[in-house]
C-alpha cells in the first residue's frame, strides 16, 4: 500500500510549524518554531512582530520537516494549509508559502479550518467515532462543538464574551505573570487552595454558552481592592479559586452536552486542553457519569499549535475532495 504523505502548514498565531503527516494519524515530524520571547515583553501577540517571524522561519521550518521525516518532495501526496481563523497577515505567509510549494511542485493545496486541526489533534490518540463532542478551549476560542461525522461541525454553545485562555492570561496580568500565564496559573493552582469564592457564570442556564467576563472582573475587583486595603492575598489560593471556577462551568456544561446528544466520544481540544487540573476533572467526571463515553485528550504537545494537528485535518479534507484553487486566501474570522 502507497503511504500517503501530507506537508501542513500553521502560522496563524505565534507559532511557525511545519509537520510531514502518514495516512492522517502519524507524524513522521512536527517542527514547531515559537516566537513567544519576542512577544512576551508586550504582553501579548503583536500581530506585526508575528508576520516577521514568520517570513524569516517558514523556508527553513519546511526544511527541516521533510529532512526530519526522512521524504522527499517526491514522496508527498498534498500540502496542507492553516486558512483562518487567526491573523491576517500570520496567515498569509503559511498561506503562500504552501501555495508556492505546491505549484512549484505540481501538489494539490487543501485548506485547513484551525478549530478543525485542533479537534483532529484527537486522531494521533485514537480512531476518531461518531457522535462526538468536542471542547474546544483556546486563547480566541471557547466552544462545545458537535459532530455526527467526519468534517461535520455543528457549534452548539460558546462564550458570548472572553475565551477561556484569554481570561487565564488577563487573570495572570494581575497576578504579574508572563504572557502567556495558563500553564503558571495551572501549576499555581495545584499548590493552592479554592478559598476565594469566585462566580460559576451560566453554569444554571439551560444552554451550553459560557462567560468569563463576570470572572475576571470579580478577580480584578477582589485583588485591587485588598490592594487598596494593604491587605496581602495568597497568590495560589488566588489562582487555585480561579481556576476551580472555571474548570467547574466547563465541566459541568460538557457533561451536561454528552449527555443530551448522546455521543460516544469526548474530545478536549486547543491551549486550554493542557491545562492538568481540566484533564483530571474531565476524566473522574466522565469515569464516574459516562462510562460508555471514551474521554480523547492529545498529549501536551499537541493541544498548543502545531501543523501535525493541520494535518490531521487536511486528510479528511482531502478524502472528501475540499481542495483549494491558486486563490486561496486567509479569512481571520472563519468559523467551523
Ligand atoms: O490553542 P492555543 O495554543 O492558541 C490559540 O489558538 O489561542 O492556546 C493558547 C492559550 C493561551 O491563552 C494559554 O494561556 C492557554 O492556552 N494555556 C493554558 C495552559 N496552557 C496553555 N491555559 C490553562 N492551563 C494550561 N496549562
Ligand atoms: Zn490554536
Amino acid at each position: 500500500k502507497k503511504r500517503e504523505l501530507i506537508l501542513a502548514i500553521e502560522s496563524s498565531c505565534d507559532e511557525t510549524s511545519v509537520a510531514v503527516i502518514e495516512d492522517g494519524n502519524q507524524i513522521l515530524s512536527n517542527i514547531v518554531a515559537s516566537q513567544i520571547n519576542s512577544h512576551k515583553r508586550f504582553g501579548g501577540v503583536v500581530p506585526e512582530v508575528a508576520s516577521r517571524h514568520h517570513v524569516e522561519q517558514i523556508i527553513g521550518c519546511i526544511d527541516e520537516a521533510l529532512k526530519e521525516a526522512d521524504v522527499t518532495v517526491e514522496d508527498l501526496g498534498a500540502v496542507g494549509v492553516t486558512y483562518g481563523p487567526g491573523l491576517v497577515g500570520a496567515l498569509l505567509i503559511g498561506i503562500t508559502a504552501a501555495k508556492s510549494f505546491a505549484w512549484a511542485n505540481d501538489l494539490p493545496l487543501i485548506p485547513v479550518n484551525h478549530m478543525a486541526g485542533h479537534i483532529y489533534a484527537a486522531s494521533f490518540v485514537s480512531d476518531m467515532t461518531f457522535p462526538a463532542m468536542a471542547l474546544l478551549v483556546s486563547g480566541g476560542h471557547t466552544e462545545l462543538v458537535y459532530m455526527k461525522e467526519h468534517g461535520s461541525f455543528e457549534i452548539i454553545g460558546e462564550t458570548r464574551d472572553d475565551a477561556c485562555g484569554e481570561a487565564y492570561d488577563k487573570v495572570g496580568r494581575v497576578l504579574g505573570l508572563k504572557y502567556p500565564s495558563g500553564k503558571e496559573i495551572d501549576q499555581m493552582a495545584h499548590i493552592g487552595k479554592d478559598s476565594y469564592h469566585f462566580p460559576r457564570a451560566m453554569m444554571k442556564e439551560d444552554n451550553f454558552d459560557f462567560s468569563f467576563s463576570g470572572l475576571k472582573s470579580s478577580f480584578i475587583n477582589l485583588v485591587h481592592n485588598a490592594e487598596q486595603r494593604d491587605e496581602v492575598l495568597d497568590n495560589h489560593d488566588l489562582a487555585a479559586s480561579f481556576q476551580a471556577s472555571v474548570i467547574e462551568v466547563l465541566v459541568t456544561k460538557t457533561m451536561r452536552a454528552c449527555k443530551e446528544y448522546n455521543v460516544k466520544q469526548l474530545i478536549v481540544a486547543g491551549g486550554v486542553a493542557a491545562n492538568q487540573g481540566l484533564r483530571s476533572a474531565l476524566e473522574a467526571s466522565v469515569t464516574a457519569e459516562l462510562t460508555e463515553v471514551e474521554l480523547v485528550v492529545p498529549p501536551l504537545r499537541l493541544c498548543g499549535d502545531n501543523a501535525a494537528m493541520i494535518g490531521a485535518a487536511a486528510f479528511i479534507e482531502a478524502k472528501k475532495g475540499h481542495f483549494a484553487s491558486w486563490d486561496l486566501n486567509a479569512k481571520p474570522s472563519v468559523t467551523l
